[in-house]
């Protein structure tokens, strides 16, 4: 296990649960011959029961080191993010799909803020569904609901699994990047898949996981990887396990909506042959780096989501793509800006914390440009327009 100087240590308990799933895993390894994929080291290091990051007690979601946390995400930073989607879903919701399902619902913040924004649209869902893998994250929910909106939480059911069939709108911020991804690398020419190997330092421990790459035949390697052009050095991800789960969304939705919003970018730029260091990164008390072996269980591992990817799986499974775009152009064709300036700018207080949120959301230096929003949609009125796609729309490119 390495360490970060300048970065604060996690307590004693947290490092005692580390080294618990270190141990968890490296079992895991051994009893799978001394090696496992990295979606499986990932799946184990984010999902583990009561240990993984997100199955354990990390803080996670907040402003800076001092709080505890990692890293923030857009409805942590501003509820104009949730107010927008709100603008989004209303006209859906009025076409008598008045349901929500939220994907991986964090502290509840989208939940809580979708909510009332809905409510003073006029369009209050009837059911609010979430699905979380995280129990920790589950209770956090409720907690986040019941302060925010307590007249609206009773419309809020936690699933345990995914229904056969659902009508209404869809919505997942930030969960694509938060599913185990394979790694890939090519050097002397040849592809290997990167997983996990161990040892242990000294007679208990700790475990000192490793990269190890293992030779693959050229028909295991899947299509876009074996394509990326020349033969000089690459790492990079496959997401089967985000591929699998858009199918699944896709079989479920009977009729309606889906949008997801995450970093990535469309194959073609995923797979871009200058992209030689892959996309995989890890975020540790605000500070974002390149390893996964540092104190398991403690930190988020992530990777960009390749939309194209996400987008021919849903295809597959019968839903239509009804919208690609940046994250600023949706918000903003959403009616973010508008929202805003029915703060009153003379009140310093108020409106600038609330208009430095949006710049951020907004501004191609930080979210803007990274993060996308993809949608989907069965059956609905082909002639729908949703408006978050009015202009900049980039369907085309995936
Ligand atoms: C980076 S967090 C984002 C949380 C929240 N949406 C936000 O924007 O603050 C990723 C979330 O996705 C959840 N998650 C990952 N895979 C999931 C899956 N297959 N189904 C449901 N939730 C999932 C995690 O438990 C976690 O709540």
């Amino acid at each position: 296990m390495q360490k970060v100087a300048s970065l604060p240590l996690p307590s004693a308990d947290a490092l005692d649960a580390s080294a618990a799933l270190s141990t968890c895993i490296g079992d895991a390894i051994d009893a799978a011959g001394g090696w496992i994929g990295f979606d499986r080291y990932m799946a184990l290091a984010l999902y583990a029961p009561r240990l993984g990051y997100y199955s354990g007690g990390a803080a996670k979601f907040g402003r800076d080191v001092r709080d505890g946390s990692d890293f923030i995400t857009a409805p942590e930073l501003t509820p104009f993010f949730a107010r927008t989607l709100a603008r989004q879903f209303a006209p859906l919701m009025g076409m008598d799909l008045p349901r929500v399902m939220e994907f991986g619902a964090g502290t509840g913040r989208l939940a809580a803020d979708l909510l009332l924004a809905l409510d003073d649209e006029g369009a209050l869902p009837d059911t609010y569904q979430i699905v979380e893998l995280s129990g920790e994250l589950r209770q956090r929910q409720q907690e986040t609901l019941a302060a925010r909106a307590p007249h609206l939480a009773d419309r809020v059911q936690w699933l345990d699994e995914l229904p056969v069939r659902f009508e209404g709108v869809i919505v997942g911020n930030e969960v694509l990047d938060a599913m185990p991804v394979r790694l890939f690398a090519r050097h002397g020419g040849r592809w290997h898949e990167r997983g996990v190997a161990h040892r242990i330092v000294g007679s208990a421990g700790p475990h000192a996981f490793t990269f190890e790459d293992r030779t693959l035949p050229d028909a295991a390697v899947p299509e876009a990887v074996r394509a990326m052009p020349g033969d000089h050095d690459v790492v990079t991800e496959t997401h089967a396990e985000a591929e699998g789960f858009a199918r699944a969304v896709g079989a479920m939705l009977a009729r309606g909506a889906a949008f997801f919003i995450d970093y990535g970018f469309p194959a073609a730029e995923y797979y871009h042959p200058q992209r030689a260091g892959g996309t995989l990164m890890c975020h540790y008390r605000h500070h974002s780096h390149t390893d996964p072996f540092l104190y398991p269980g403690l930190q988020d591992i992530t990777a960009h989501v390749n939309f194209s990817g996400i987008a021919h799986a849903a295809v597959d499974a019968g839903l239509a793509v009804a919208g690609f775009a940046s994250q600023a152009r949706f918000l903003m064709n959403a009616g973010i800006t508008e929202l805003l300036m029915e703060l009153d700018p003379s009140d310093a207080g108020a409106f600038l914390p609330q208009a430095n949120a949006v710049q951020k959301l907004l501004s191609e230096a930080e979210m803007g440009e990274l993060f996308k929003v993809i949608a989907f949609t069965h059956d609905l009125d082909a002639a729908l327009p949703l408006a978050g796609f009015a202009r900049g729309d980039r369907s085309h490119a995936l």
